[in-house]
């Protein structure tokens, strides 16, 4: 019999995705969403590439009440959960926004998933959990560091509560994914990022400017101890994020889970600074980008990368498609977003 997936915050940028990955895969999805952060673009693009309707409900996950019925309503076997808030620096100013939306939220999706007698939860993670460290490339097993915002805390704390919710409640199990640098577009070019205002991430900022969108990307920093001077990161690209979340949906209803709390980190393995990715988009795309350096941004590490061995082994999952054609997509994508393709 199929399985039924519940997929919080399905409209957002990596929702639509895992939404298009675990349909393609034979999961019957259902998306929630409060559309706090997108519109439908993504959810009518999710739609066109699968050539149906995806049933959506729109609901916030703080509603305890609401979450309730919709456990109701659904035999939902397992939930991933994307519906959260994001942006660093606004954690910053509004912290009890962050810590009452991310934690509230994952709290009434546990609850339910206890009152129902259990089910398998995914929760999406960050590497912001490793802060800087000299441990690298990360695995699982290297320590946490504090968070350096109330958003990074919002992650360590879920991730907390998730597995001291697994412990205590028989039949909830748990993975949390815990992501590099998200990057690139559906193949298609009809999902994909799409940022509120002025984005914070660098390719968005970065396709937008190509576009003509804003003026200038700016490149905070060039003096890190890094062989170029900019930031080391670990692009990983969405569609590869997304399939991530097929495999590890299957080990958890498959029952092949070797505890009932498990972490993996989904990244490439490989580190990329800024300036080779400014380089490689321009290259690959035939453009060229108008940048400049500016000074470090506060809360930044020098460097972060995978070691996804793990998510290898246990998930038999690997990044697979090669940075160039994610930087394709994520052009293309900018440019279906303004009309020209
Ligand atoms: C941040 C979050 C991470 C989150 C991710 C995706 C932290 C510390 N990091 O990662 O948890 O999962 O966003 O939302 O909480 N850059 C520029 N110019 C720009 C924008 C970025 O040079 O206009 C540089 C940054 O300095 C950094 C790199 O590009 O070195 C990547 O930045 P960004 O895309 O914002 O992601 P992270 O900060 O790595």
């Amino acid at each position: 019999m199929k399985k039924t997936v519940l997929v919080s915050g399905g409209a957002g940028f990596i929702g639509s995705h895992v939404t298009v990955e675990l349909v393609q895969a034979g999961y019957d999805v259902v998306i929630a969403d409060n559309f706090s952060n997108c519109d439908e673009t993504n959810y009518k693009g999710v739609c066109a590439i699968l050539g149906r309707e995806i049933p959506l409900v729109p609901m916030d996950f703080c509603d305890k009440a609401a979450v309730y019925s919709l456990f109701e309503k659904y035999p939902i076997d397992a939930v991933i959960h994307f519906a959260a808030f994001k942006a660093v620096g606004e954690s910053m100013t509004e912290p009890l926004k962050y810590y009452r939306n991310n934690l509230l939220s994952f709290m009434n999706i546990l609850d339910a998933a206890k009152h129902q007698g259990g089910c398998n939860v995914l929760f999406s993670s960050s590497a912001t959990v490793y802060g800087q460290t000299d441990q690298l490339p990360v695995t699982e097993e290297t320590p946490r560091q504090p968070a350096e915002s109330p958003y990074g805390n919002t992650k360590t704390m879920c991730e907390d509560i998730l597995r001291d919710s697994v412990k205590a409640y028989a039949g909830v199990r748990g993975i949390a994914l815990r992501y590099f640098n998200p990057i690139g577009a559906h193949p298609s070019a009809l999902i994909g990022e799409l940022p509120r205002g002025v984005p914070n991430n660098l390719v968005p900022f970065l396709t937008q400017t190509a576009i003509g969108r804003r003026e200038c990307l700016s490149v905070y920093g060039n003096d890190y101890p890094t062989p170029d001077g900019t930031c080391l990161r670990d692009f990983i690209d969405i569609v590869d994020l997304a399939k991530a979340h097929v495999f590890a949906v299957t080990r958890m209803v498959e029952g092949r889970m070797k505890k009932d709390y498990e972490v993996f980190n989904v990244g490439t393995g490989r580190p990329l600074s800024v300036l080779e990715l400014i380089t490689t988009f321009e290259r690959v795309n035939g453009l060229k980008l108008n940048w400049k350096f500016a000074p470090r941004r506060p809360g930044d590490v020098v460097a972060v990368w995978a070691d996804p061995s793990l998510a290898e082994r246990e998930l038999g999952w690997k990044a697979e498609r090669p940075l160039e054609d994610t930087l394709r997509s994520a052009w293309a994508w900018e440019k279906h977003l303004a009309g020209l393709a």
